[in-house]
């Protein structure tokens, strides 16, 4: 069990902040990442396609033997996760519950300010973050936005100082900004890359949560109560398979690591469903 690998899905991209931050934490251990390039964006589409798709890519990952699967994708974590644990043979993990329960432990008690939540328009519409949250601080008053500009423009490779990005940032978060939060979810992938532009927007008295970096850490929980950490300090490998252009997620999906992504492989939806028996498909050059 320990030396399984961990898989991690995400709609394109973005899921690599994931992957990121338990590189970080967890150096040992091997990841199996499916990044549906060729379906991207989830957060504008139904929770019926965005489970399916879900679902496909997660049976894609199950061919690896995975003693946890990672739903990096909020879209997928809001829309999903529910169907998958009970779909799924193997520990499914998504990005709300963790973001929320940080977000609520960042709010200063006893200041009675609100929890702001920011994501795409599928993640906003499902009420996931706001329902989690509830649950942990029921008094607890919550805003939430759609975002549905700031995916394209972050893998366009805007950063925090390009003046697109200020003006929608500022134009997105004008609501949460006059109710002064406490704590703010940035409730999507691509989030935590202009993370200082929503910090300059909103203050440095909101508290922002990457949910990344929470989800890393509920991650090593759950490995560590099921015994199943990997015990090497060092050497995990990653592994990328992707369901459309290997080479743009190569490109862009390094600012999202932070580190050059070497294997990545090429697999249509079409061959996510190949008998077992068959050879997994290996890396493309
Ligand atoms: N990965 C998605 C999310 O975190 C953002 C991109 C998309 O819309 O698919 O919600």
């Amino acid at each position: 069990m320990q030396n399984q690998p961990i898989g991690i899905f995400d709609s394109g991209l973005g899921g690599l902040t994931v992957v990121q931050e338990m590189r970080r934490r967890l150096p040992g251990e091997d990841i199996i990442y499916f990044g549906d390039t060729a379906r991207v964006p989830y957060g504008s589409k139904s929770p019926q396609t965005v489970f399916r798709f879900a679902f496909e890519v997660s049976s894609f990952l199950l061919r690896f033997e995975p003693k946890l699967i990672i739903a990096a994708c909020n879209t997928a974590s809001a829309l999903a996760l529910d169907k998958l644990e009970k779909q799924l043979p193997v520990p499914v993990l998504g990005v709300v519950e963790p973001g929320a329960a940080e977000a609520v432990r960042r709010n200063p008690p006893g200041a009675n300010r609100p929890i702001g939540v920011i994501a795409t328009e599928a993640t906003i519409n499902s009420h996931a973050y706001a329902r989690a949250i509830q649950a942990l601080a029921p008094e607890t008053p919550i805003i939430e936005q759609a975002c549905p500009s700031l995916v394209a423009v972050i893998e366009e490779g805007r950063t925090s100082r390009d003046p697109i990005v200020r003006m929608l940032l500022i134009d997105y978060l004008e609501k949460i900004r006059a109710l002064n939060p406490g704590s703010l979810v940035l409730g999507c992938t691509h989030y935590p890359l202009i993370k200082a532009g929503v910090a300059e927007v909103l203050g440095d008295h909101v508290a922002l949560v990457d949910s990344a970096e929470a989800t890393a850490r509920a991650a090593e929980q759950r490995l560590a109560q099921q015994a199943a950490l990997n015990g090497r300090a060092a050497g995990g490998r990653l592994q990328c398979y992707v369901s459309d252009n290997p080479q743009r997620f190569r490109e862009v999906g390094s600012r999202f690591l932070a580190e050059p992504i070497k294997d990545v492989a090429w697999i249509t939806p079409e061959q996510f469903f190949v008998e077992q028996d068959q050879p997994t498909p290996q890396p493309v050059p």
